[in-house]
């Protein structure tokens, strides 16, 4: 019986733990986040979030066990972030999950983060309700999916540069704010004028694919042309003029796709998702057009292990004789892991 199912997640800088239930329900989950230790570095530093899940990922752990009532030894399988991430941020997770899988002799299952972000809005919630077309916009990803079935996905439309998320706190960076700006600018935009500055709409009418590059220019240009960093009212126009020059785009591409596919279910998902406009705009598009929108609590929008344990569990679940898709022996020396 592969469950209860630890899933570990540190593929960039949130160390995070679960355990999923035999019923797919959460049992308990921890999610400690690195970010005061990168803010002071305007950004991610790899190899200090790698430092970071191993000396945190045993502490979290033993928490989300205890959360649970759970001792090591109930626990029947472990799932792990395998991709994609940071390298070694993902080697911290999986060399762990390995040794816990293969000390005790438990199935390992590996889990592509996307499909984490993709399925979040179903953890605890049964089967996801295929065919939907989802919205999956993080720090590093920015793509428009199609998923017909559990692993049957097909991604409409893509950034061709930086991801939403990226361009969030880039902008937010050049405005003067800490890392990672995305939730602040979101924040202050609320008491600002978007039409205030005309930040540039990438790759607007030109198909499905996203372009945010051009965002960062636009505003180091812009905060240039006035002179200094902008501060009070002024920062919070900038702050509105940016996130409506985002959501814009993203709103208008996700809707377009979602009419061109046939559908009327929709996702929103991924760090971005926890956008207050973003999430505003798009269920106002979904109940104009009938869709269902469907959108994971903030706290499953931005890195967690509950979505790589669901997606775990559901794979599990297709598997034939108890065996699923996503094994991966523990055994197993990944390219790389053993050098120093
Ligand atoms: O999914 P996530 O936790 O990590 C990645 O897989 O990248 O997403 C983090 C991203 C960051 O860029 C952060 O600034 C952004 O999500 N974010 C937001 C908001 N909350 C988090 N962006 C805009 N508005 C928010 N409220
Ligand atoms: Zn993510």
């Amino acid at each position: 019986m592969p469950f209860p199912l630890l899933a570990i997640e540190t593929s960039c800088d949130e160390t995070a733990a679960a355990v999923i239930g035999a019923g797919g329900e959460l049992l308990s989950e921890v999610v400690r986040t690195q970010v005061a230790d990168h803010a002071v570095f305007g950004g991610v530093v790899p190899e200090l979030a790698s430092r970071r899940h191993v000396e945190w990922l045993p502490a979290v752990v033993d928490e989300a066990l205890l959360r649970g009532g759970l001792r090591p030894a109930d626990i029947g399988a472990v799932a792990v972030t395998v991709g994609p991430g940071l390298a070694g941020c993902l080697l911290c997770g999986l060399g762990w999950a390995q040794g816990f899988a293969l000390a005790r002799d438990l199935p390992l299952l590996g889990v592509n983060h996307l499909e984490g972000h993709l399925l979040a809005p179903f953890v605890a919630q049964g089967d996801p309700p295929f065919p939907f077309v989802a919205l999956t916009v993080s720090g590093g990803h920015t793509s428009i999916v199609r998923a017909d079935a559990l692993g049957s996905y097909e991604v409409l439309g893509e950034t061709v540069d930086d991801a939403a998320g990226e361009a969030f706190d880039k902008g937010a960076r050049l405005l003067g704010m800490p890392y990672p700006g995305g939730a602040l600018v979101d924040q202050l935009a609320d008491g600002g004028d978007p039409r205030a500055i005309h930040y540039p709409r990438g790759l607007q009418h030109e198909g499905p694919h996203f372009s945010f590059s051009g965002l960062k220019t636009a505003v180091r240009v812009a905060v240039e042309r006035e002179g200094s960093t902008p501060t009070g009212q002024r920062l919070a126009d900038h702050c509105a003029s940016l996130r409506e020059a985002i959501v814009d785009v993203l709103v208008q591409k996700c809707v377009a796709a979602v009419r061109r596919s046939g559908l009327d279910r929709v996702v929103l998902t991924g760090g971005v998702g926890a956008n207050r406009l973003l999430r505003e705009r798009l269920a106002t598009q979904c109940a104009e057009n009938g869709w269902q929108l469907h959108v994971p609590p903030k706290a499953h929008c931005t890195d967690n292990a509950a979505m790589i344990g669901a997606v775990a569990a559901l794979w599990h679940r297709s598997g034939a004789e108890g065996r699923s898709p996503l094994d991966i022996d523990p055994s197993l020396t990944l390219v790389g892991a053993g050098t120093a």
